[in-house]
């Protein structure tokens, strides 16, 4: 089953998408995770897109969309997991195009895609009380990539909701709450 998570900054989207994983035997991948990486290892990849993540920007389309074609086309897919869910992907009109580009190449669909729905206040609250603590967790960045989240990527579930099965769920309720309505809804 192949999967995509949706949901503005702190909705719960990793949080969710880990404990999914486990229980559908999915990868997980979360382009925002894998661009922390780059950066954390101070590759040229790193090295481009910090300043812009550090403002609570989008990093260019082309460069997520390459990101995210390589993970999904990665072999140990097949063999391995059972599909995979993406987080933090697509983010705007142009990458959920360029991923519909890249699955029917591959011959493949998206099954379910999951939209969590929290209060902004309840999702800012939860940014600035992360344990482990983020550069771009700052209130005027958490401000900046909620405006973005509006302005980029809602639109995208206009398209999805004509294409595809859409779940939308209460990401404000608990951690384990969310994950059964999940699972749920999506097993019915
Ligand atoms: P990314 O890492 O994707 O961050 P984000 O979307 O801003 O989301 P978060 O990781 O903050 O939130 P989340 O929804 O995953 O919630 P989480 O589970 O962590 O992107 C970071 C940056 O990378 C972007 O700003 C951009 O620069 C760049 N980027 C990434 N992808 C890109 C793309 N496709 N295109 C362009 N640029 C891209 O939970 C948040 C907190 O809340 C945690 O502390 C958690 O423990 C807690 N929590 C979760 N669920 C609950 C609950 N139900 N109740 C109480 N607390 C909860």
């Amino acid at each position: 089953m192949n999967v995509v998570i949706l949901g503005a900054p702190g909705s719960g989207k990793g949080t969710q998408a880990v404990r999914l994983a486990k229980k559908w035997n999915l990868r997980h991948i979360s382009t925002g995770d894998l661009l922390r990486e780059a950066v954390a290892q101070k590759t040229p990849l790193g090295k481009q897109v910090e300043g812009i993540m550090a403002k609570g920007e989008l990093v260019p389309d082309e460069v997520v969309l390459k990101l995210t074609q390589e993970a999904i086309s990665d072999p140990a897919i097949g063999s391995e997991f059972d599909g995979w869910i993406l987080d933090g992907f697509p983010r705007t009109e142009a990458q959920a195009v360029g991923l519909e580009d890249v699955l029917s190449t591959m011959r493949e669909i998206v099954d379910a895609v999951i939209v969590l729905e929290v209060d902004p206040d309840i999702v800012a609250d939860r940014m600035v009380k992360r344990a482990d603590g983020r550069d771009d967790d700052k209130p005027e960045t958490i401000r900046k990539r909620l405006e973005v989240y509006n302005e980029a990527t809602l639109p995208i579930l206009d398209l999805y909701e004509q294409r595809y099965d859409v779940y939308t769920v209460d990401g404000s309720n608990t951690i384990e709450q969310v994950t059964e309505e999940i699972i749920g809804v999506v097993e019915a």
